[in-house]
């Protein structure tokens, strides 16, 4: 059936509160009917990560590619791409995917492969972003999804969003804000990317 559809999958480290966006927003909006798009596959580095159950709740199946299991980046990114292309996918999406990736593995997705990173890039690429927009001054922060290539949190950017910065914010109180407007733009993105592909 896998070649009947267009696939995603997506990774996922931790809670996964965006890919359960994405897949609602599919099921919500007919992306199968629409466009024979399905979320094939949630697949984590992290057997404990919360997101993986709320993947099986939502019925797709899931996979875990423990990064500790492999003793260099190149042989854990063959076994992810192997489980990966197990599914043919279309796109794959990196939500909250925590793994620096070769690029080997970026090349192998070059065009289908897009990240959400919650900075306005190019500013605060890496990590900690939160704070070091606090600290750094600013008044408004945002999230980014953008293509990835092989460049950290770099590549063409798909969709922006942007919050403010308020008095006393805390890097946590931030990070909360911006994640509303994650999920308001990473099932777009997905969305304009079949749209376009259509
Ligand atoms: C998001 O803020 C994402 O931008 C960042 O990690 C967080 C993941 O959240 N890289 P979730 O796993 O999607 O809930």
């Amino acid at each position: 059936m896998a070649s009947a559809h267009k696939n995603i999958v997506i990774l996922i480290s931790g809670s996964g509160s965006n890919m359960a966006v994405i897949a609602r927003a599919a099921e919500k909006e007919a992306w199968r009917s629409r466009w024979g798009v399905q979320v094939a596959a949630v697949i984590s580095n992290k057997p404990e990560a919360a997101g993986l159950e709320l993947a099986k709740g939502l019925g797709i199946a899931t996979a875990v590619v423990p990064h500790t299991s492999y003793e260099s980046r190149e042989a854990f990114d063959a076994e992810l791409m192997a489980q990966i292309d197990r599914h043919a996918p279309a796109l794959v999406v990196l939500a909250g995917f925590m793994r620096i990736l070769t690029p080997g593995f970026v090349q192998h997705y070059a065009g289908r492969l897009i990240n959400i990173h919650p900075s306005l890039l190019p500013a605060f690429t890496g990590l900690n972003t939160h704070q070091r927009a606090i600290d750094a001054g600013c008044t408004v922060a945002g999230c980014t999804v953008h293509q990835v290539t092989a460049e950290l949190d770099h590549g063409p950017t798909l969709a922006q969003a942007v919050v403010p910065i308020l008095q006393g914010d805390t890097a946590a109180a931030l990070a909360a804000r911006v994640l509303t407007q994650e999920h308001l733009i990473y099932p777009q993105a997905v969305r304009a990317f079949f749209e376009r592909a259509a």
